[in-house]
Order: C-alpha cells, then sequence, then structure tokens
C-alpha cells in the first residue's frame, strides 16, 4: 500500500528530525524543523512514529537535525528503526562524529549516511560553521565508506564567491574515498537565519548543469527523487539538487518530515500546515487514529512552486 497525495504524489519516505541540537552552526541551515527551544522525542516514540509511517506505506527513513548523532542514545532509535523492515534506513550528518559511530551504526542497521560538507578549506569551513571540525568531518566521510556505509553521499551547498570554485576539488575528494557528490542549490526558508545570506551567496547552477551534461557519460534523472538529475563524470557520480522554483522539484517529491517537537511537515519550505502527532500519540491515540494524522498532514501536501498545481 502506498498513500497518494492530492497531486498523484506517493509518500514513499519520511524524515525524522531528531533533534534540533548541533554541534556547528552554519549561516544559511533552514534547521529542517521549526525551533528553538530544544525539542526531542524518545526512541519509543520514533519508533512507534516509523510503526505508523510504515503502515501507510512510507518505505524509507532518514534522520536529521540538527545533528543526529549528538544524541547518546542514536544507536538505540537505529535498531529501533532497522527492525520494522524498511527499505532504506539513513542519516543526515555533519559527519564529526563518525568516526566515533560508523560501525556500532551499521550493526545497528544503519544503511547509509549523507554527510554535509561545503568545503576542503579549514578556513572556510570555520566561516560557514564557526568550528575547526573540517578534519573530524572529512575523516568521518572516509571511515563511514569503509564501515560500509554505501554509498556514502556528500551534501555540498554551493554558494557563490565561497565555494562555487571547489567543486571540482570536492569532487576529486569524494572519487577518492568512493562518495557521491550532491551539489545543493542555497535556499531561504523560513526557518533559516535572516542574514541577508542569500543575497550574498546564492549560485544558480544551470551554467554548471550545463557542463556536466557536456562532460557526462551519462545522465539519470531520479524520477522518485524530485526529479534530481545524476551525471556521470570519470568514472564517479554527482547529483544536483536544485529546488528553487522548480516545478519538477515540487511535482516529483515523495517526502514528508517530522519535526523535533513531534509535528508532521508537509513541506520543507512551509511551517502554516503542520500536523501535531506527538500530543495525540502522548494522549494515548490508537495505530488508526495516528495514521489518519499521517493522512491529514499527506492532505495538506502542495506543491510549494505553484506552476506545478
Ligand atoms: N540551503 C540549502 N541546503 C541547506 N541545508 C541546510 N540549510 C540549507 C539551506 N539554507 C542542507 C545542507 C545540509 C543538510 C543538513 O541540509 O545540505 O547538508
Amino acid at each position: 500500500m502506498t498513500v497518494t497525495d492530492n497531486y498523484q504524489r506517493p509518500i514513499i519516505s519520511l524524515r525524522i528530525s531528531i533533534t534540533n541540537r548541533c554541534n556547528v552552526n552554519c549561516f544559511y541551515c533552514h534547521h529542517d524543523g521549526i525551533l528553538p527551544q530544544k525539542y526531542e522525542m524518545t526512541p519509543d516514540e520514533i519508533h512507534r512514529i516509523a510503526q505508523v509511517a510504515h503502515s501507510i506505506g512510507v518505505r524509507k527513513i532518514r534522520l536529521s537535525g540538527g545533528e543526529p548523532l549528538i544524541r547518546d542514545d542514536i544507536k538505540e532509535i537505529v535498531s529501533k528503526i532497522s527492525s520494522i523492515g524498511f527499505k532504506d534506513v539513513s542519516i543526515t550528518t555533519n559527519g564529526t562524529y563518525l568516526t566515533r559511530y560508523a560501525d556500532e551504526l551499521v550493526e545497528s542497521g544503519l544503511n547509509r549516511v549523507n554527510v554535509s560538507l561545503d568545503t576542503l578549506n579549514p578556513e572556510i569551513y570555520r566561516f560557514i560553521t564557526k568550528k575547526n571540525y573540517l578534519q573530524k568531518a572529512k575523516d568521518g566521510i572516509i571511515h563511514a565508506a569503509k564501515a560500509g556505509l554505501y554509498p556514502v553521499k556528500v551534501n555540498m551547498v554551493v554558494m557563490k564567491g565561497l565555494n562555487h570554485d571547489e567543486i571540482w576539488d570536492m569532487f576529486k575528494f569524494c572519487q577518492e574515498n568512493d562518495a557521491v557528490l550532491q551539489l545543493i542549490e542555497l535556499l531561504k526558508t523560513d526557518n533559516c537565519p535572516d542574514n541577508g545570506f542569500i543575497d550574498d551567496y546564492h549560485y544558480k547552477m544551470d551554467d554548471l548543469e550545463e557542463k556536466l551534461a557536456n562532460m557526462a557519460d551519462k545522465v539519470k534523472t531520479r524520477r522518485f527523487m524530485q526529479d534530481r538529475k545524476k551525471y556521470f563524470v570519470d568514472g564517479g557520480e554527482i547529483e544536483i539538487v536544485k529546488p528553487m522554483d522548480n516545478t519538477q522539484f515540487c511535482k516529483n517529491c515523495t517526502r514528508i518530515r517530522i519535526t523535533p517537537e513531534g509535528k508532521l511537515k508537509p513541506c520543507l519550505l512551509r511551517n502554516d500546515n503542520l500536523v501535531n502527532f506527538i500530543k495525540p500519540m502522548r494522549e494515548g491515540k490508537s495505530n488508526e487514529e495516528l495514521k489518519k494524522l499521517f493522512l491529514e498532514a499527506i492532505n495538506n501536501r502542495e506543491p510549494f512552486y505553484e506552476q506545478c498545481r
């Protein structure tokens, strides 16, 4: 069974933000939820959310944050989720704790990680994150690949005048370490800090896409992954994630989210159509009633970029 929303989009993936704590502080962060107090759900609560999601046809779980590996009970959370039988369980992380945890997370049933790393330059890393953790993050990527979290994906948010000239160096680093590079367009959402970063650093990916299309041996369009393009270059892979004003991105979005405070979030780019899930769950609602909350949130889904309605 798969549930489809009012725009014929099947809901196959759930992104659970398990904490809003983070050990870095990126100036552009959209926080993947709503803030600012500390919010965390217990491993049993997260387990139940995942079970209900599975029962309505969700097949993939991604844990995000904040920084998910900041939680002491991350292994318990992963084991509980991976026992349910999803096709894919992954984590988005800044990589700084991966050297410590990758092997144990594999044992707990984790399939993959996406590691956020925008630069290989220590000063630029510090400028973006306010921390000196570049080496830790790089080591984390190397270690994750060795631990078998295959394929490791490296998320690079491309920013004009800051790191846009590092794309090929990052590609080389990824190739050397068996990782796939994902180039991400800088976005401004309601949860981002209002520090003018988008005007300063937004980088249009169009020319780059054209260049990649010319260089690539093969290009694949990932239909159920927001229509992302994947380019095969010199034996390596580069993927582009370009949500802004992208009607195809919305049209092919199959994802729903839950914020750290337990609210279902139908769209990354909006906060006005959330459905509180944790409150009814804590009040003792049955699985059937909880399923209905998922369906309500799915019913609230609308393509953010209107042209595709
Ligand atoms: N624009 C684009 N991507 C962002 N991320 C966080 N904030 C933004 C933003 N403003 C993405 C980064 C990171 C992941 C956790 O979220 O790609 O890897």
